[in-house]
């Protein structure tokens, strides 16, 4: 067996991994009018061709009108943007790697500072971007099923198109993740709730609608974080009974992978244990999980965004875990958005070569 547990292969239903490194998902911006062009093909097939065993593409929007703040922020919907995915993956394949869309709708937004704005308001399900700001409307059961209707579309089409799985974003404060939280979930009906299990319902859906378009065979993952930009502190879960009772019949609704983002890999998830997010979500509902979060970098990705500038370092506590089966596979953003080469650079051991993240790596793709 391989002794660096990174570089063990991995499979589950369409997913065949050469290793565990992921891409984590990004938002580059760099597709006008929702159209990712060869640009964004070649910036994917760097890194496929480079030792990254699995791509996840930044969030891609689905077909409702005010599922995104930003006209440069992908589609996965329409004739013109499908076939830019279309040259994606198949450039991804051609280097050798794998890759699945993450399909995404923001819910209720900031407004983008270009001053943008879609062309209906912003919706979620309460009109809440965070517990006491309003910047949309409350979604109706019929703005519901037509969204859940989009995420299925996307996801038959990633399958169509040959991706070898899909991601759906329910973290971070959008639109799933509005529902699970009830700092923007304040619905009285069926989609509402006073716990956790109570607010799933909406995600539930989706996951069912989704596996019922890709089949059983087609690997789903899906995103989730107890975090919230608008509340560092925010915790779905409180205790492992709550992430089971949160999780599980998420997992029962389809999905195969959860990928657990923390803005810190190693920080412990409940007190009296090290597991850390990724590690409850694999030991409740016994599916693979994906971990997240500073990877060999020195600070964090929220900072990252005001300016914050972070260093390589050691991966040796991520091996701990890894090697000792808390979860499958590990996903790394911003070096990897910095170097296309930086999976390759682990593997040969080129540690002296790892630049590190800065905030100018933003503004360019490479
Ligand atoms: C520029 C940038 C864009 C991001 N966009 C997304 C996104 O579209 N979807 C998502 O789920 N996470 C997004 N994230 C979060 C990353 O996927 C990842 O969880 C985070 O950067 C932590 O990993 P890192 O410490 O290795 O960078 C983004 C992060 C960065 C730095």
């Amino acid at each position: 067996m391989e002794e660096n547990p990174l570089f063990r292969p991995f499979e589950l239903k369409s997913l065949k991994l050469k290793n565990r490194i992921v891409m984590a998902p990004m938002t580059r911006s760099f597709s006008p009018d929702g159209v990712p062009g060869t640009n964004v093909a070649e910036y994917y097939s760097k890194r496929a061709a480079a030792e990254v065993g699995l791509i996840l593409s930044e969030g891609t929007v689905i077909d409702r009108p005010s599922s995104s703040n930003d006209p440069n922020i992908p589609h996965f919907y329409g004739q013109t943007a499908l076939a830019g995915w279309q040259t994606v993956i198949n450039d991804v394949h051609q280097a050798g790697g794998q890759m699945g869309p993450q399909i995404w709708h923001m819910g209720v937004m900031g407004n983008h500072q270009s001053g943008w704005l879609p062309p209906t308001p912003f919706e979620g399900p309460s009109g809440l971007l965070n517990p006491d700001t309003t910047n949309g409307r409350t979604m109706t059961e019929s703005d519901i099923a037509d969204s859940i209707a989009a995420y299925g579309r996307a996801a038959a089409d990633a399958k169509r198109l040959g991706f070898d799985c899909v991601e759906i974003h329910g973290a971070h404060g959008y639109l799933i993740d509005q529902f699970f939280w009830e700092g923007t979930n304040q619905r009285t009906d069926q989609y509402g709730g006073k716990t956790v299990a109570e607010r799933n319902r909406y995600a539930i859906e989706v996951i069912e609608e989704v596996r019922r378009q890709v089949g059983d065979d087609f690997a789903v993952i899906l995103r989730l974080s107890q975090f919230k930009p608008q509340d560092y502190t925010a915790k779905l879960a409180k205790n492992p009974q709550e992430m089971e009772a949160w999780l599980q019949p998420l997992a029962d609704a389809g999905v195969d992978i959860f990928h657990c983002s923390q803005r810190r890999f190693w920080e412990a998830e409940f007190d009296g244990s090290d597991l850390n997010f990724a590690g409850w979500a694999k030991k409740v509902t016994g599916k693979a999980s994906i971990s997240v979060g500073s990877i060999g970098l020195s600070g964090e990705f929220m900072a990252a965004f005001r300016g914050e500038s972070s260093q390589p370092s050691s991966l040796d506590e991520l091996l701990r875990l890894m090697d000792r089966g808390d979860f499958d596979l590990a996903a790394v953003g911003r070096p990897l958005l910095a170097d296309p080469h930086w999976a390759e650079k682990i593997r040969e051991n080129r540690t002296g070569e790892l630049k590190g993240f800065s905030k100018e790596a933003l503004s360019i793709l490479v």
